[in-house]
């Protein structure tokens, strides 16, 4: 068990992505808070050593307090994975209310911010510290219609890139990983409004990686273990592509 001892905070820890994440970790021996909006979505997690919050990302104070709990309790933060999110259905700009404009860049960038800056204040005191943003392939490889979607998580790449320089002297790293499309709730939810979401699975966002498949949760959930272990101890400020080659 490679992560044993380990204290991780996990947002989105209810959606498909963030439940494999959780999974993996704990089969490695870490001990698991997951953050979400939703505690029904954390309910198949259970395990002697995971905690769920439910909880707005957004909600400054609730983070502060969440983090800390968790410090208490354990007396160390190892790992934050930020795998919160949410999508846009591809639509032309014009059509684009700026009310979904700011919900986007809010949930998909203001929260890294925000769970950063709890995650560092204690990472800090021990010198050590891994932190993982799940961004992204449309960053580097954008679709037509997710101009909202792909600015957030170009900040997010920016921004995991920036604290990265920022907190190296404190022996904290901070990296990225642009996942291709992955098979979870929300893949469907890109499909522009009318358009039936299995199909679009399979038609648009399938065919379209040159591996021949949708991006699994545990794909992602892999690079993530990798990322918080001990064996990236000299990673920092790098952008992982788990996307079967989408970005090419
Ligand atoms: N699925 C894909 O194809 C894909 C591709 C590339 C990147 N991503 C990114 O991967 C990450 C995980 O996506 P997923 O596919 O697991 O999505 P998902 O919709 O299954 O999970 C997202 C989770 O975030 C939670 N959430 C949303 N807003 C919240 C808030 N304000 N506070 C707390 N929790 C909140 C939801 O309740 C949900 O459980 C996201 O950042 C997403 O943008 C997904």
């Amino acid at each position: 068990m490679e992560l044993e001892g380990k204290v991780i905070l996990v947002t989105g820890a209810g959606g498909g992505m963030g439940q494999a994440i959780v999974r993996k970790l704990l089969a490695e021996g870490a001990h698991v808070a997951g953050i979400d909006l939703s505690e029904a979505a954390m309910a198949g997690l259970d395990h002697e050593r995971f905690t769920a919050v439910g909880a707005d990302v957004l909600a400054e104070e609730a983070m502060a307090e969440a983090f800390a709990a968790v410090h208490e309790a354990h007396g160390r933060i190892d790992s934050l994975v930020n795998a919160v999110g949410i999508a846009q259905a591809a639509a032309p700009i014009e059509d684009v209310p700026l009310s979904q404009w700011r919900k986007l860049l809010e949930i998909n960038a203001t929260a890294l911010f925000i769970t950063s800056k709890e995650a560092v204040r204690y990472m800090k005191a021990r010198r050590e510290g891994a932190i993982v943003t799940i961004a992204s392939i449309s960053a580097v490889r954008p679709r037509p219609g997710l101009q909202a979607y792909i600015a957030s998580k170009g900040a997010a790449e920016s921004f995991s890139r920036a604290l990265a320089i920022e907190v190296a002297p404190y022996g904290i790293r901070v990296n990225t990983i642009h996942p291709g499309p992955t098979d979870t709730g929300m893949l469907g939810q890109f499909a522009a409004s009318g358009t039936d979401a299995e199909q679009a699975k399979k038609e648009i966002f399938a065919d379209s990686v040159p591996l021949g498949r949708l991006v699994k949760p545990d794909d992602i959930a892999d690079s993530v273990i990798h990322l918080v272990s001990d064996r990236t101890k000299m990673m920092t400020g790098a952008v992982l592509h788990v996307d079967g080659g989408r970005g090419l």
